[in-house]
């Protein structure tokens, strides 16, 4: 391997090949050794052959586009409920992507009975029960009111279920962790529409109900209906896509996936919760003691590193960049710190602009790799006070029998060869 470039010394900051978060910052140029580049120069720019592409006229233009033929590769990780058609989940595959936006065709998926098909002009969304004036909004209607885009991730609540396992798989960063997307979601706060229909003082939860085959239905407080919840149209500037709820479905930043209802039909105030299928047998956590907590709505604070991550093979020694994401259903991601030591000594990443409420918020740091067997974890903080917790604290704290919300740290275990694996530490 030819190091053209000169670098300033690396300074370690913490055991096991951690560099300054802002080495490469301070070089003028650098690459790293995952990518480094081919030599140039034994072939005269005059002797070159041409590829076709140069010789011929490429291909028309198009009315959308597509990607390269060449990405086809990048898919979700699809895993269907046994003996459905359209129910499970497909999962975002995190370590393939690079930024905070997720392609709306990656977003991930979670079905309950598979994907309507619906034409928006004969769609309508009712809002009544405790409100001065019951009201039916066309998709026209709708369409005149005021909007806001806001970037929002959505997490299901199931997310991460695999590291609940008793033994750690050998899976990929996505298959573990690959039910949160994140999004421009543009929309109508839906207190403008209950400002229309007016709302009954007496009304203190809100039924959001979708139009699919399994009518997914779930209760919001109203406070949280009335704070930042959007009755969201488009994602990432264009419709949203039928897998995510097209032509509407109501948004609930920072809270399980799942009440962020789908194809919404229905809004119903009540004085009460609605005490839905989809929030009394499914979606409520499993405590230690037999009982089960109901409503735990809003996620954690979380992080993963992304790269490297479950399944990938390392290349040559040297540096290498640690990056990841971090997000808080609480708040603001403030700081992400990672080891590559299994959690014995801990180091600051660099967070990438923007950072903001509620979305996704990368972070990366250089790591030189010798060779060395290395366990790489990530931990997040946010703005209202809360870590990310260890493994043996969640457990502690919830047991491995919940199914939902695990946000415990995760470890990927680098080996001498440099294969990479998810491990328990
Ligand atoms: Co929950």
């Amino acid at each position: 391997m030819d190091k053209k470039l000169t670098l300033s010394k690396p300074e370690h900051v913490a055991s096991n090949g951690l560099l300054d978060r802002r080495y490469f910052l301070k070089s003028s140029a650098a690459y790293l050794t995952a990518g480094s580049s081919m030599l140039m120069g034994s072939i005269s720019h005059a002797q070159r052959s041409y590829p076709d592409y140069m010789t011929l006229p490429g291909a028309p233009l198009s009315g959308y586009g597509h990607r390269s033929v060449n990405e086809d590769h990048v898919q979700r990780y699809i895993s269907l409920t046994r003996g459905t058609t359209g129910a499970g989940n497909s999962r975002t595959p995190l370590e393939k992507l690079h930024g905070i936006i997720t392609p709306n065709g990656l977003h991930f998926e979670r079905h309950h009975s598979g994907i309507p098909d619906i034409n928006p002009d004969n769609h309508q969304l009712l809002i009544h029960g405790l409100v001065e004036r019951p009201l039916v909004f066309s998709m026209e209607n709708l369409m005149k009111y005021p909007m806001v885009s806001r970037f929002q991730y959505i997490e299901c609540s199931g997310n991460s279920r695999p590291n609940l396992a008793s033994e750690a798989s050998d899976l990929t960063c996505g298959e573990i962790h690959g039910m949160i997307s994140c999004c421009e979601w543009t929309g109508i706060p839906l207190s403008t529409l209950l400002a229309e229909t007016g709302i009954n003082p007496n009304a203190k939860w809100v039924l959001a109900e979708g139009a699919d085959a399994a009518e997914m239905g779930r209760s919001i407080p109203i406070e949280k209906a009335l704070d930042d919840t959007l009755i969201a149209i488009f994602q990432n500037g264009e419709a949203i896509r039928p897998e995510n709820g097209y032509p509407l479905r109501i948004l609930l930043p920072g809270y399980e996936g799942n009440i962020s209802v789908k194809w919404l039909q229905r809004i119903k105030l009540s004085d009460v919760p609605l005490m839905t299928r989809d929030e009394t047998s499914k979606y409520t956590d499993l405590q230690k003691n037999g009982t089960s907590e109901m409503f735990t709505l809003e996620m954690g604070v979380k992080s993963v590193i992304v790269s490297p991550s479950g399944k990938q093979q390392l290349g040559p020694h040297g540096i290498y960049e640690i990056r990841g994401l971090a997000w808080s259903g609480a708040g603001t991601i403030t700081r992400v710190e990672v080891s590559a030591d299994g959690g014995a000594s801990w180091t600051d990443t660099l967070l990438t602009e923007p950072v903001m409420r509620k979305s996704l918020t990368q972070f990366r740091i250089p790591w030189e790799w010798n060779g060395q067997p290395a366990i790489l974890m990530s931990r997040s903080y946010d703005d209202q006070g809360n870590r990310q917790p260890t493994r043996s604290e969640f457990i502690q704290n919830s047991g491995l029998q919940v199914n939902y919300h695990n946000n415990m740290i995760q470890s990927w275990q680098v080996n001498s060869e440099g294969q990479v694996q998810n491990v328990y530490v």
